[in-house]
């Protein structure tokens, strides 16, 4: 022990006490929650950036009521796990991993629920909100006897649209849920699934799958909403009703860049109706409350309208965190949905990073909708991917399946202004 540097005893001694809980029989549940920024618990134990990504730092029982709120779920958990962040240094990011009632597929079917919580409020975070408000895609998926994991893979800062620090984010995840021991085996078939804000971190986690966690096995992604092009998205919400994702797909990348971040915040105007103030309303704002700005023209916010994104530092920052296809080629199977009139993630964007893909050999079920916008597909595709994931859950998929190369259709399913009852329809809540 003589010979191990300070930093490395110290980890370990914290590494031990925060796993104490696991090892020393369940841990008890904290009947008092409290939001992400306030809990002590949200911290890293010291000396934890020698512990290797995925590693679990510590693990407990989520507070609160959530398991008696979420339908067919037996126990959850949180776990604050180690990651790496968009400039790859060490960080840690939280987990909630969900135990079915009545687990089936022998323990062994690991669906990781991407929620597009869009939002650079750290307090918005699902392992949180979650405690108030289930969602009806987890419950149901734990109702098929699946495991559920849901990151909060924006990470401590909330560093929205940070594709590098979502995708690490996201694969550390599985491999902390998949080493937690609460039944879940080690070797369990894991599926993503993920819409809008929650395709970044299910598809970031695909383009990095291969060079930073090359023993996981992700059986297959179901992508819906895909937000290949970022900067698209943030011009094509401007005025609309979806405008406050403009804000944080503005802010997020940068904010682990604070030269680049401050220089953002340095082009707000500090007076008008669209100021300094306003924008940064965002860091506290839920998702119930995303309003505030729609309708707006959030260029109207910086003292050089849209030229702010022109600024070499933003944009440099910007291109590294927010176009697909240019890290890595997925190498699991995707079912790939998408509304040809989305009003916020291109029709052509989704067309792009589909053919670019299939180029490289991926296996791709592409469906371009020809009903509705970018709320009605949410609820819409959320169907044929509860199919599709099954059959790669159950191991089904290469007999209902094509399992090579790319199938491009058009459809025509479900109706305008279908809203999923747990959301309001809005990604951003759950
Ligand atoms: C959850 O429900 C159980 C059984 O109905 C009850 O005993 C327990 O107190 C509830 N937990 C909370 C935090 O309300
Ligand atoms: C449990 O899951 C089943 C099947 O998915 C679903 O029909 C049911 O509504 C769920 N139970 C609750 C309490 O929501
Ligand atoms: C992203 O979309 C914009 C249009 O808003 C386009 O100018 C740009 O070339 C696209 N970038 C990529 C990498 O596809
Ligand atoms: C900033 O904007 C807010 C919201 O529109 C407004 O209430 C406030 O008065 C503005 N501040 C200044 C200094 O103009």
């Amino acid at each position: 022990m003589a010979i191990l540097p300070n930093v490395i005893v110290w980890s370990l001694v914290a590494f031990s006490r925060a796993v104490v809980g696991l090892r020393g029989g369940p841990p008890h549940i904290p009947s008092k929650s409290l939001p992400p920024s306030q809990d002590p618990w949200y911290t890293a134990p010291v000396g934890f950036e020698s512990q290797a990504p995925g590693a679990i730092l510590r693990i407990r029982q989520s507070p609160g009521n959530i398991v008696n709120i979420t339908g067919n779920c037996s126990k959850v958990y949180n776990i604050l796990y180690r990651t790496t962040d968009s400039r790859y240094r060490p960080t840690w990011a939280v987990t909630t991993l969900f135990v079915p009632e009545k687990p089936k597929l022998s323990n062994k079917a690991l669906l990781s629920y991407q929620i597009p919580y869009n939002t650079v409020n750290v307090d918005a975070s699902p392992s949180f909100s979650l405690q108030t408000e289930p969602s009806s895609d987890i419950v149901e998926a734990l109702g098929r006897g699946w495991y559920v994991n849901t990151p909060d893979f924006e990470g401590p800062l909330a560093a929205n649209v940070a594709g590098i620090q979502e995708g690490h984010a996201t694969l550390d995840s599985l491999r902390a849920a998949l080493a937690a021991g609460v039944g879940l085996r080690r070797d369990a078939r894991v599926a993503l699934w993920g819409y809008s804000g929650g395709s970044i971190a299910s598809e970031w986690a695909l383009e990095f799958q291969e060079q930073y966690a090359p023993e996981l096995k992700i059986s297959g992604a179901a992508l819906g909403g895909l937000v290949a092009n970022n900067t698209h998205c943030i011009d094509m919400v401007q005025n609309g009703p979806l405008a406050y994702i403009a804000v944080g797909a503005m802010m997020g990348p940068l904010i682990q860049h604070p030269k680049a971040f401050q220089r953002l915040i340095s082009q707000l105007k500090t007076s008008g109706p669209y100021n300094k103030t306003g924008f940064l309303a965002a860091f506290h704002l839920n998702g119930g409350e995303f309003d505030y700005y729609a309708g707006q023209n959030i260029y109207d916010y910086f003292v050089n309208g849209a030229a702010v994104l022109h600024d070499p530092l933003i944009r440099q920052t910007l291109l590294e965190n927010q176009f697909m296809t240019y890290h890595g080629v997925p190498r699991s199977p995707l079912f790939i949905y998408k509304a040809i009139a989305d009003e916020a993630t291109a029709i052509e964007d989704s067309d792009y990073y589909v053919e670019r893909n299939c180029m490289l050999g991926a296996n791709i079920l592409y469906e371009r909708n020809t009903v509705g916008g970018h709320l009605d597909e949410y609820a819409n595709g959320v169907p044929r991917a509860r199919v599709w994931l099954g059959s790669v859950l159950d191991g089904s998929y290469p007999d209902k399946y094509q399992t090579r190369g790319c199938i491009i259709k058009d459809v025509a399913i479900g109706a305008i202004g279908a809203t999923d009852p747990s959301t309001g329809g809005r990604p951003g809540q759950k």
